[in-house]
């Protein structure tokens, strides 16, 4: 029995982990095993009804269970106040600390049936597939701050254990890849840049294999655009991952379809890039396919690789089908048609 905490939050986030579990139920009738999930309030919902963005209860049933499924947080009404000093925000980034999930993975691909919905250019993104390794428990989010009528400051902090750990992790996904990995940093004017640069350097060393580039984060924010094929596996510290994340999701065609792991050693948790997108909320419009994708690197993080393939297969195979929702499709289908047809692939070819 494997114990996932539901931590459906804001927004479209009920919807599409609704949708997740759905998958996540018909891939556990082929790999026969069987899940158990307590649902939990986190985010906005939760200062609503108890005033505290991450309760107690929430944060001990996640310690309990093997893995966090989480939808979405944030909502309006909490954005555009700065006075304000519960945000829903803290909640997901004191799960992050609490449970000390210091990597955060981002793979992003273009898949050929949504080149036409980038932006950016066909021959540019085909065949790219990077990963996006951010450091998730340092840096500017958690340093030290302080407030004052007409002053204000946010720290960035990182030690060497820090960098450490989050650089061994890339290392080990850049062997199972094409080991290359890109530092983006901003070494020429940070200290921490220039920490994590010989720190990188250092163990990089001991892995003769792996190339290691390094990129200032201004001319990466441009890369990622011109040329994003570069890119391997893209290491970097916690709030350039935010930012080079949001921008690389444009080669995908759509937010939608992007899912990330947050992992720690002991914790895995399971989210859609993707925001609350409070526009969409309860009308069954939102794409399902960032949060059944995080599902299944929930599934591959659990040891289950093969249950995993079935939802890539799955989702893949809905694409080109051109069952997905009105973010990527002219002719939409809904949240809960989306959601249904991928099961149904699963529940008759595996
Ligand atoms: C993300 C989000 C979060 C972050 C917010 C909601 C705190 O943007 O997971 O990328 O900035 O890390
Ligand atoms: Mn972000």
């Amino acid at each position: 029995m494997i114990k996932i905490a539901a931590l459906p939050g804001d927004g479209i986030g009920p919807e599409i982990i609704k949708e997740s579990l759905k998958i996540i139920e018909s891939v556990s009738e082929k790999i026969d095993i069987k899940f158990n999930y307590k649902f939990c309030d986190v985010g906005a919902i939760a200062i609503d009804k108890y005033n505290n963005p991450l309760p107690d209860e929430t944060l001990k049933i996640c310690k309990e269970s093997d893995a966090i499924l989480f939808g979405a947080i944030g909502h309006p009404k909490f954005d555009n106040n700065p006075n304000l000093k519960v945000r829903p925000e803290q909640g997901l980034l004191r799960l992050r600390k609490e449970l000390g999930l210091y990597a955060n993975l981002r793979p992003v691909r273009s898949y050929d049936e949504l080149l036409s919905l980038s932006p950016l250019k066909k021959n540019i993104i085909e065949n790219t597939d990077m990963l996006i390794v951010r450091e998730l428990t340092g840096g500017l989010y958690f340093g030290e701050k302080k407030s004052e009528s007409n002053f204000s400051s946010d720290t960035c902090t990182y030690t060497v254990d820090e960098i450490k750990r989050v650089t061994y992790l890339a290392i080990d996904y850049a062997k199972k890849r094409r080991n290359k990995i890109t530092l983006i940093d901003k070494a020429n004017v940070l200290e921490t840049s220039r920490l994590w640069r010989k720190t990188v350097q250092e163990i990089a060393l001991k892995h003769p294999e792996i190339q290691l580039d390094y990129m200032f984060v201004d001319n990466a924010a441009m890369q990622i655009i011109i040329n994003p094929k570069q890119f391997d596996v893209i290491l970097t510290e916690n709030l350039f991952g935010d930012i080079i994340s949001d921008e690389a999701s444009v080669i995908g065609g759509s937010i939608g379809i992007l899912p990330s792991a947050s992992i720690g050693k002991t914790m895995g948790l399971f989210e859609p890039i993707h925001g609350s997108y409070p526009q969409a909320t309860n009308k069954n419009i939102a794409n399902p396919i960032a949060a059944i994708l995080s599902a299944s690197m929930m599934l591959k993080y659990l040891g289950y690789e093969n249950g995993a393939k079935m939802i890539q297969e799955a989702v893949e195979f809905s694409l080109k089908s051109k069952i997905s929702t009105a973010d990527i499709n002219n002719n939409p289908s809904m949240t809960s048609e989306v959601g249904d047809f991928i099961k149904k692939y699963i529940q008759e070819n595996f």
